[in-house]
């Protein structure tokens, strides 16, 4: 089997630290991404990069082709709730309509195993806590319409091709990977963590705190925060099974501790010993009130822990790179394998 993987969205946050882990293991790594959000400067000078959409399929075909790809890893996705309520068609359209065509191409020359990163967003508002991989399927916003949309299309191929497929359901990826210099920085930053430390380092007002009302304990709402660099080792062990070897398509991956808004607040506070200016104001339309993974099903087949498991070591490691790029990526340059 070739040991060359295609990742898409490889210059995204998640895809550009699993790029990192990835070459660390002994895998050599392909990436496509248009760079419309995701950062050059994330990844090494060396690797294979391709800029280019998911969508283009004479290019995608030509990149599978001349590296001879059976694996892929698809990162590539507008990934933020709130806009997607805003304007669902670009949802639709670009991860729905073109990772349908991204698949097709994929299978029609030669893939024969896709790993998709999904959401937590595909089981909308929980019915129960922790949220386990057969929880209902009601996505409540059209990013994780998106998302279902791509993991039911998968499993038709999977059906009908022999794909080997797996659903890799994060819940909300944090932290930094600061051996190689990787962190949080879209535009714009909506994400709460890297808001929170931007407010620290007083390069934004307050931080607004969407929802006071929610039926938690303190109101806000809670989520289970899993370090970055533990999504993409947990993309190695599944990449080593996927031709075969899984027991199950999907799988959560949290770390199955909750925390409200405010306890995020308080801990950073903590971490980076700033005072966090903060005010409560109104929900943000499409978000659950709660979102707490059960971690069991992939914990119990791959024998993995996370090595992030407390709130504070991510934040940690997120407010070391929000200090030492206090502009994101912004003048950096590109990093070295
Ligand atoms: N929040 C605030 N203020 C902010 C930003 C966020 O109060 O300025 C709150 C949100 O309302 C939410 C929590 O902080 O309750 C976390 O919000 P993020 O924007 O950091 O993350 P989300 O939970 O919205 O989204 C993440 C991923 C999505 C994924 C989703 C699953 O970014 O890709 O988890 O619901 F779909």
């Amino acid at each position: 089997m070739s040991n060359k993987i295609l990742v898409t969205g490889g210059a995204g946050y998640i895809g550009s630290v699993t790029v990192w882990a990835l070459l660390r293991s002994g895998y050599e790594v392909v990436i496509l991404d248009t760079l419309a959000k995701g950062h050059r400067q994330a990844l090494p000078e060396t690797c294979t990069f391709v800029k280019g959409d998911i969508g283009d399929t004479s290019l995608v075909r030509q990149v599978i082709r001349a590296h001879g790809i059976e694996r892929v890893i698809h990162f590539a996705a507008f990934s933020l709730v709130g806009e997607s309520v805003e304007h669902p068609l670009r949802y639709f359209q670009n991860n729905l309509v073109q990772g349908i065509r991204f698949i097709d191409t994929c299978v029609e020359n030669g893939v024969t195993s896709f790993i998709l990163s999904s959401t937590a967003a595909v089981y909308g508002d929980p019915v129960h806590i922790p949220i386990v991989e057969t929880h209902p399927l009601a996505p409540k916003n059209p990013y994780g319409f998106s998302k279902l949309g791509l993991e039911q299309v998968l499993t038709s191929y999977r059906q009908t091709h022999g794909l080997n497929v797996a659903f890799l359901r994060y819940f909300n990826a944090a932290g930094a990977d600061t051996m190689n210099g990787i962190g949080e920085d879209h535009t714009p930053e909506t994400h709460l963590i890297p808001i929170i430390f931007q407010t620290a380092l007083g390069k934004r007002e307050k931080v607004f705190v969407f929802g006071g009302d929610y039926d938690t304990p303190d109101g806000t709402a809670i989520r289970d925060y899993i370090h970055v660099s533990d999504l993409a080792q947990a993309h190695i062990k599944v990449l080593e099974r996927v031709g075969g070897g899984l027991k199950h398509l999907a799988y959560n991956l949290g770390i199955g501790k909750g925390y409200s808004v405010l306890e995020v607040l308080t801990m950073a506070r903590e971490v980076c010993g700033r005072e966090i200016p903060y005010e409560i104001t109104g929900r943000r339309t499409g978000d659950p009130p709660i979102l707490v993974a059960s971690p069991d099903r992939f914990h119990a087949e791959f024998g993995w822990e996370p090595q992030f498991g407390e709130l504070r070591d991510i934040l940690a490691s997120a407010w070391q790179w929000h200090q030492t790029h206090p502009e994101g990526y912004q003048g950096e340059a590109r990093g070295t394998a």
